[in-house]
């Protein structure tokens, strides 16, 4: 590809910018030599300001979201793009995130700008696991596992009962919840319909992929192959 349109895909500027910053010497190559701005070059040759390019499409991130962030640019306030550089906004093909959390929920979410992957990931059909951690306002009363695995639990203003899903209490006031399908606000309206109400809600796992350890709230990095085998998996 040529390297305007490379830069520009990645969004560090507009063809005219990046044609402005090529020829004022910000891009070279490994050696450290000045490239011209009509050369057809290879992603890994490309330094920008002395650092390597971004990763090129298709590209999938994994984020640890905070609390306070929107997962849509149409909500107003704070949002995941906000944690990423600048120019990610900026890219072509763009990132979406891959299933949403509300805004005060945390924890693993994916983003990627490749449209097949996201689909095969939140299609029901795949049944791609959440795991999320919640922690409650009240003690659980001990009938709550035995209602969320009925597969007859309705929720106000839906038309059909949830399926299954398993809850494994950790504590008094906390329990993990796996989901096969992903209703608005979710996990807080099956407290709700059992007489609860979730204080916090983090997403630990995505099908097979637990939220890295390492990962700090507000942190991310581009997911692995195995990484991405692991949702699947
Ligand atoms: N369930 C919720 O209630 N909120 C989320 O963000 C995800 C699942």
């Amino acid at each position: 590809m040529k390297l305007i349109k490379l830069l520009a895909n990645l969004g560090y500027g507009s063809r005219k910018e990046v044609q402005a910053m090529i020829r004022s010497g910000w891009v070279k190559d490994a050696h450290g030599q000045v490239i011209k701005d009509g050369a057809a070059v290879t992603h890994e040759e490309v330094r920008f300001r002395e650092e390597p390019i971004d990763p090129p499409a298709p590209l999938t991130i994994i984020l640890n979201k905070p609390d306070g962030f929107t997962c849509s640019t149409e909500d107003p306030g704070e949002t995941i793009y906000d944690l990423l550089p600048e120019r990610f906004a900026h890219r072509k093909p763009g990132l979406n995130s891959i299933g949403r959390l509300d805004k005060d929920t945390t924890g693993l979410l994916l983003m990627t700008d490749d449209g097949k992957l996201l689909h095969r990931i939140i299609h029901p059909k795949h049944g791609c696991l959440k795991v999320y951690h919640a922690t409650l306002d009240r003690p659980l009363e001990g009938h709550e596992a035995e209602q969320f695995a009925s597969g007859t639990l309705q929720l106000k203003g839906d038309s059909k009962p949830l399926l299954p899903a398993p809850l494994e209490v950790l504590g008094d006031m906390e329990a993990l919840v796996t989901l096969h399908e992903g209703r608005y606000h979710q996990v807080r309206r099956m407290f709700a319909a059992v007489g609860n109400h979730v204080v916090t809600l983090k997403r630990v796992s995505l099908g097979g992929l637990k939220l890295p350890s390492d990962l700090e709230e507000g942190a991310w990095r581009v997911l692995t192959s195995g990484e991405l085998d692991q949702v699947f998996g």
